[in-house]
């Protein structure tokens, strides 16, 4: 495998701060709750996981425990700091170790400049569900300012979001992070375009089959491209309703395959007209499409049309591939 499709991301982040957890619940099904009996990460494990076909995510997560955190910037850094491509960085936002947890970060900054100057640095500001709703953004914004001060001097720019096991948070905050490093996203956006001008859709949404984590939708196509123009987005979407959808697939995937069973489609016929397919897309992606039916007088989708939308996707696989 061509070293451009290896991507190597390091987790770091002082032990307790959600590093497994986070892994565990994005790329091994677990739940919240299954978190807790999680024992703390010895030195790095590393998880090796196919994305999007020829794409390989290396996870180095590393145990944050003292003991191990000495070694990485000691005896070990040209190892771990060596050809990375992602660092992430977790902090507990209700750490009582503040001004440990900046000189951990402080420290890893300086290795990667060293090592991995054209990395990208994420930090995620975890555990925000510990804190008081109305004060969540305002702590946000002041940590942000405060790591991407930090940051300067070693010339990382960072892309921060708050996040919490026990909501959607996470996955918003990893499906950025991952479709950062997919280098044909802008192949993937002009067909899907081109996809939606046959069906007209209300929106289609591409999603990483094993994760279901987010990697494309034709409505935040069209907010961007409204931003650029200037423009007043005219979207009224729920637009926490990726990481919902993720959330409600695969919990329905994992129910049903204690049934010893899968799904390879799925139709749900709305009551106000709006009709969801889910379906496979190619080897590495499923696909949503939400189409509202056209006729108000009709609640009512035939098999005709349904087998003609589930074509018009194995038509459409060959642009994804
Ligand atoms: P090391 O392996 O020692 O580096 O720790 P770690 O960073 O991997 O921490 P881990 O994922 O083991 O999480 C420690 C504890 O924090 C677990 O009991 C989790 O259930 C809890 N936890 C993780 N994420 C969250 C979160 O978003 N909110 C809350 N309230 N607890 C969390």
């Amino acid at each position: 495998m061509s070293q451009s499709s290896r991507k190597k991301l390091l987790l770091m982040g002082r032990s307790g701060s959600g590093k497994l957890s986070m892994r565990s619940i994005i790329f091994s099904n677990y739940s919240a709750f299954d978190t807790r009996r999680l024992g703390a990460t010895i030195d790095v494990e590393h998880s090796h996981l196919r994305f999007l076909g020829n794409m390989t995510l290396n996870l180095w997560d590393c145990g944050g425990q003292d003991v191990f955190m000495d070694n990485y910037f000691t005896s070990q850094k040209d190892h771990i700091f060596k050809m990375v491509q992602v660092l992430i960085h977790v902090f507990d936002v209700e750490s009582k170790l503040i001004n440990k947890d900046m000189e951990t970060f402080v420290k890893s900054l300086t290795n990667l400049r060293k090592y991995s100057p054209d990395a990208k640095v994420f930090v995620l500001l975890h555990k925000m569900d510990l804190v008081q709703i109305d004060k969540r953004d305002e702590l946000f914004l002041i940590m942000m300012e405060k790591l991407q001060k930090i940051s300067n001097p070693y010339l990382f720019k960072l892309v921060g979001f708050p996040t919490s096991i026990w909501d959607e948070s996470l996955y918003k905050a990893w499906s950025q992070i991952v479709c950062s490093l997919i280098p044909n996203m802008n192949l993937f956006n002009s067909n899907l375009l081109k996809f939606n001008e046959v069906l007209e859709a209300e929106e289609i949404i591409l999603f990483e089959k094993t994760t279901f984590l987010v990697i494309l939708s034709t409505s935040t196509m069209q907010q961007q491209q409204q931003q650029q123009q200037q423009q007043q987005p005219e979207a009224t979407l729920d637009p926490k309703r990726f990481e919902k959808i993720s959330n409600i697939i695969k919990t329905y995937k994992q129910s049903i395959s204690k049934l010893r069973t899968g799904f390879t489609n799925l139709i749900i016929r709305g009551s106000n007209g709006t009709h969801f397919y889910v379906d496979v897309l190619t080897n590495n992606m499923f696909i949503m499409i939400i189409l509202k039916d056209t006729d108000a007088n009709t609640n009512y989708v035939s098999n005709h049309e349904e087998s003609m939308i589930l074509e018009n996707i194995r038509a459409a696989r060959k642009d994804f591939e």
